[in-house]
C-alpha cells in the first residue's frame, strides 16, 4: 500500500484505508486485473538519458532543467511534460549548483547553448543555496541526495507544539521549529488540532524506516512513499509530518480531508511552509501525495510560490523532475 510515511509501515495495515481518488482512477483506467499495490505504483519513471549533465560526470547533484514546462514554473505544466525525460542536454541550470539563477545572469547571450530561463525563485531579492543542507532552499529529491549523506543539523530543537512522537523525531532545526510554533498556534486559534507526527530523522533512522517499507511492500512500492537513506528531507530538519491527534487517517490518503490537512493546505504558506508532495505531482517529486508532509522554505518564497500557483519545489526552483533514482 502506498502513501504511508510513518516509521512503522505496519501501522497503515492496522488502521485500514480506503482507495484514494488517484487509486480509484487508476484502477478504473487499468481494469480490474491490477492489484491494489500496482495501483499505488507510479508509471515507470523515465530515467535520465545519458545526455543530462549529471550523466556527464559533473559533481553537481542536479541535472539540467527538464524542458521549458518544468523550468518555467508553470503550475499547469503537466506531469508527463515535466517527466518526459526531454531534458535539454545543453540547458544546464545554474540553480543545480547553488543559488537560483538571477535574471540578469540568465540574460547573458550565448551562441552555443540556449540559456535556461530564470526560475521563479530567482526573482526573489534574497537567494539561498539549493545544495547546502543547512539552507532553507536545499532541494533534496531522488536526483539530489544530501551532501554529506550523514548530515546532522547543528541546531536541532524540540518545538513547543503538540507532540505525537518522542526522541529525535520530535525535533526540527531551529528556524523550522520557530515557524512550526507559529503555525500550530494559528491552527489552534482556528480550532484545528495539529500534532507533530514525525520531524527530524537521522540517516540511521531513515535506513530503518526505508528498509521496513521494502520488507513489507517491496522496493518499488517503498520508493513511492519513503525516501532512501540520504535522500530524505526529514534528515535536514526542514520538514515534518503533521497529525491531527486522532490517528485514524494518519499518513493515509484520507488525511487530506481532515481539518489539520485542510487548514495546512490553505494556510501553511503564511508561515513559510509548502505541502512538499502534492496530489498528482509524483512524476516530478517522485512521491505520491503526502498531505501531511510540510517543508519550510521561508515565508517570502512560500507566499511567492502560492501566488504564482506553482505546485512543486522542482518547478519553483527551475530544477529537473526527479521521478526516480538515477
Ligand atoms: N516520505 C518522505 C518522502 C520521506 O521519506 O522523506
Ligand atoms: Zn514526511
Amino acid at each position: 500500500m502506498c502513501y504511508n510515511c510513518s516509521s512503522d509501515p505496519s501501522a497503515e495495515a492496522r488502521s485500514g484505508s480506503r482507495p484514494s481518488r488517484r487509486e480509484v482512477a487508476r484502477l478504473l483506467m487499468a481494469g480490474a486485473g491490477l492489484s491494489a499495490l500496482a495501483a499505488c505504483t507510479p508509471a515507470p519513471a523515465p530515467e535520465a538519458s545519458g545526455t543530462t549533465s549529471a550523466a556527464s560526470g559533473t559533481a553537481s547533484p542536479a541535472a539540467s532543467a527538464t524542458g521549458t514546462s518544468a523550468a518555467s514554473g508553470s503550475a499547469s505544466a503537466s506531469n508527463s511534460a515535466a517527466a518526459s525525460g526531454s531534458a535539454s542536454p545543453s540547458a544546464t541550470s545554474s540553480a543545480s549548483t547553488g543559488a537560483a539563477k538571477s535574471p540578469s545572469a540568465s540574460a547573458t547571450p550565448s551562441t552555443t547553448a540556449a540559456a535556461a530561463p530564470p526560475s521563479a525563485a530567482s526573482r526573489l531579492p534574497k537567494q539561498y543555496s539549493l545544495t547546502a543542507p543547512s539552507s532553507p532552499w536545499v532541494i533534496v529529491n531522488k536526483h539530489r541526495p544530501l551532501k554529506p549523506a550523514n548530515y546532522v543539523p547543528a541546531d536541532l530543537v524540540q518545538p513547543r507544539v503538540a507532540l505525537a512522537v518522542t526522541g529525535e523525531a520530535s525535533q526540527l532545526n531551529r528556524t523550522t521549529a520557530a515557524a512550526a510554533e507559529r503555525m500550530f498556534a494559528a491552527a489552534a486559534a482556528a480550532g484545528v488540532t495539529m500534532t507533530l507526527a514525525s520531524g527530524y530523522r537521522s540517516y540511521a533512522t531513515q535506513t530503518v524506516t526505508y528498509n521496513g517499507w521494502v520488507s513489507s511492500q517491496g522496493r518499488a512500492a517503498a520508493d513511492t512513499a519513503s525516501a532512501r537513506p540520504g535522500y530524505s528531507e526529514h534528515q535536514t530538519g526542514w520538514a515534518f509530518d503533521i497529525g491531527d491527534g486522532g490517528g485514524a487517517c494518519s499518513f493515509q490518503p484520507c488525511f487530506d480531508e481532515q481539518p489539520a490537512a485542510v487548514w495546512a493546505k490553505a494556510n501553511a504558506h503564511r508561515f513559510g511552509f509548502v505541502v512538499r508532495y502534492p496530489f498528482m505531482q509524483h512524476t516530478i517529486t517522485g512521491y505520491f501525495y503526502e498531505s501531511w508532509h510540510l517543508r519550510y522554505i521561508g515565508v517570502e518564497a512560500a507566499m511567492d510560490m502560492r501566488k504564482r500557483g506553482i505546485a512543486t519545489l522542482e518547478q519553483y526552483f527551475g530544477l529537473d523532475a526527479a521521478p526516480g533514482y538515477r
